[in-house]
């Protein structure tokens, strides 16, 4: 990899230490090149790397929570999980050892904490752990009230166990749920009823962010106070098939494949759709559905711009049967 000035990946960094979490799980400490001061961030940003996966000739971007005390400008700590299913990012970052350079943008945060002091509840499943543990590091530092609740697979399958632990029972609850967050936490019971000056945060594996939305809504917590940042992929889901999405304005029709979004095909057809999170998070890859059904999947946009706008996101929802866009 190039170590020139570079517009994309503007920081150059040196791998300075790696360290097993779990069996799947390493974190890996990171400092500038020229040893220089990194970058400020802020609790729940994250880092996105380019990662150029064995066998595929080309780079991509992984993005990774950044851990480490915002006050911390000598190093960035992320903690990257080992997809063995995976495209391979997660296997070229796993294989970086101490003296290997990576290049990296800026830090960016779609995922921070509420500006005025609150009560956080923070729900973390597997692997999301990471930004949400940001914030109980910056809340803990701050003084401000936080509960934690954080589930894994087993004790041994839990990156940061101990640290989570050590905050005491008061603060944390860990749940070892064999593989289903959602199902080995009492949402209903952590949520309760909302409250002006409580937030919650949650980030990890679909099941988990639908089971605490779902709760949420439920209980009529304002969205504003509910945050959540997925991890793991988005599309495609079991049981997906193609579909065909007409582009009225454009005069194009694209047979999207299961496996692909329909943002994806109209990029590949040469269009240039506004995007940003590619989660179903941001709500920027909108577009006006004219005729079909959308198959929702985002949680950006509200039941009224679903049903009366008829919006949906392009870069996770998908249609059953046959849908007219107006792009
Ligand atoms: S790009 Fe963010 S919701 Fe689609």
């Amino acid at each position: 990899m190039s170590n020139e000035p570079n517009i994309q990946w503007p920081l150059d960094l040196v791998v300075a230490q790696t360290t097993p979490l779990t069996a799947e799980v390493r974190q890996l400490i990171l400092r500038a090149a020229d040893g220089g001061a990194l970058p400020a961030f802020s609790a729940g940003a994250h880092l996105a790397v380019c990662v150029q996966p064995h066998g595929t000739g080309s780079a991509a971007q992984r993005a990774y929570s950044l851990l480490n005390s915002t006050a911390q400008s000598g190093h960035y700590e992320i903690a990257v999980k080992h997809e063995a299913h995976g495209a391979g990012g997660s296997r070229f970052m796993h294989a970086l050892a101490p003296g290997d350079r990576l290049r990296a943008g800026m830090p960016k945060n779609d995922f921070a904490l509420h500006a005025a002091p609150h009560h956080a509840v923070l729900i973390a499943g597997g692997i999301g752990i990471t930004p949400i543990l940001s914030m109980a590091r910056w809340l803990d530092r701050a003084g401000q009230p936080f509960q934690l609740h954080y589930a894994a697979r087993t004790p041994r399958a839990m990156p940061y166990r101990d640290e989570a632990a050590a905050l005491g029972s008061a603060r944390a609850t860990l749940y070892f749920d064999h593989g289903e967050p959602s199902r080995g936490m009492p949402l209903e019971q952590i949520l309760g009823a909302p409250a002006a000056g409580r937030h919650v945060y949650v980030c990890g594996p679909r099941p988990l962010i639908d089971a605490v939305v779902s709760a949420a809504r439920a209980y009529h917590w304002p969205a504003e106070n509910v945050h959540l940042e997925l991890f793991g992929n988005t599309v495609p889901q079991a049981g997906d098939q193609p579909c065909r999405v007409v582009l009225a304005r454009s005069g194009i029709t694209l047979e999207v494949p299961a496996a692909q979004s329909i943002l994806d095909a109209m990029i590949g057809a040469g269009l240039d759709p506004m995007f940003d999170c590619r989660r179903g998070e941001c709500g920027v890859c909108a577009q006006r559905v004219l005729r079909g059904e959308p198959d929702h999947r985002d949680y950006a946009l509200s039941t009224g711009q679903h049903e009366v706008e008829r919006l949906m996101c392009v870069c996770v929802s998908r249609a059953r049967g046959e849908l007219v866009l107006d792009a």
